[in-house]
């Protein structure tokens, strides 16, 4: 049986494959999460890590891009960030390396691809927008993925151009984003635009709704009435809220 409504704590803010992390929001959430192997000691959140190798099934990419890096510790990222500056100045460092606890490979939905070969930079690997890569790139929404860092948009998502620089939302997130274009500082605003009686319809593959829930600091929890024809699933948004998402054809 259903339950008839679904109960949201403060702490729920900063969990969920919608957070929003960047040099503002920072991650809070210190819990431990759920990661999985999604290759050869690169590890990303188990339903991230599944996506992301049914994606490199379909262009049968397994060997033709390696996995770089996914998630990171807090101290891995501020070693990440030590030896960057070290090794290539600040200037180079703030626009590629995020600050440990502002970066979303500690989320375990971030992930960084190279197209295969025998020198990978780390930091900003070679990830070409042709063959197998942009074949990559195409099909990445569908497979709940976002370009993190595009051109152009810099200054609203405070890093350089990382065309290797993927981010699990999940779908029909990414693919909303995509068709948009947003990135999710923009996609976490845009949303607040709906509520729970002025829902944003979407048809990416099953028809459905996603829709804002604002979180009053202070006010312990909050309740969402659930239908029981209806599946919802929700995200924190790691600022102020939740972003719900109601699939209508799911059982
Ligand atoms: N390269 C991205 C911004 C990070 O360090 O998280
Ligand atoms: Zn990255």
């Amino acid at each position: 049986m259903k339950k008839e409504e679904l109960i949201l704590t403060e702490k729920e803010i900063y969990k969920g494959s919608l957070i929003l992390v960047n040099e503002k929001y920072g991650i809070k959430n210190g819990e431990s999460i759920d990661l999985s192997e999604a290759a050869p000691n690169v590890f990303l959140q188990r339903e991230a890590a599944n996506r992301l190798k049914e994606a490199l099934k379909k262009i049968k990419a397994e060997d033709k891009i390696v996995l770089v890096s996914g998630f990171r510790s807090r101290s891995e990222q501020s070693e990440i960030y030590k030896m960057s500056l070290y090794e290539n100045g600040e200037e180079f460092t703030k626009q590629y390396v995020a600050l440990p606890d502002h970066s979303e490979h500690q989320t375990g939905l971030a992930v960084d691809l190279a197209l295969k070969s025998d020198s990978i930079d780390f930091i900003r690997p070679d990830f070409p927008f042709e063959g197998i890569c942009q074949q990559f790139r195409e099909i990445a929404a569908e497979y709940g993925f976002i370009q993190r860092y595009p051109k152009e948009k810099e200054n609203i998502t405070g890093i350089s151009f990382e065309p290797w620089h993927f981010r699990y939302v999940g779908a029909p997130h990414s693919k909303i984003m995509e068709e948009k274009g947003l990135t999710l500082e923009e996609y976490t605003d845009y949303i607040r635009e709906y509520g729970f009686y002025n829902r944003l319809s979407f048809n990416a593959d099953d028809a459905g709704e996603v829709f804002y829930i604002k979180f009053d600091a202070g006010s312990g929890e909050k309740k969402i009435p659930l239908s029981e024809k209806e599946s919802l699933t929700v995200s924190g948004n790691n600022r102020d809220g939740f972003i719900a998402t109601v699939k209508k054809n799911d059982k």
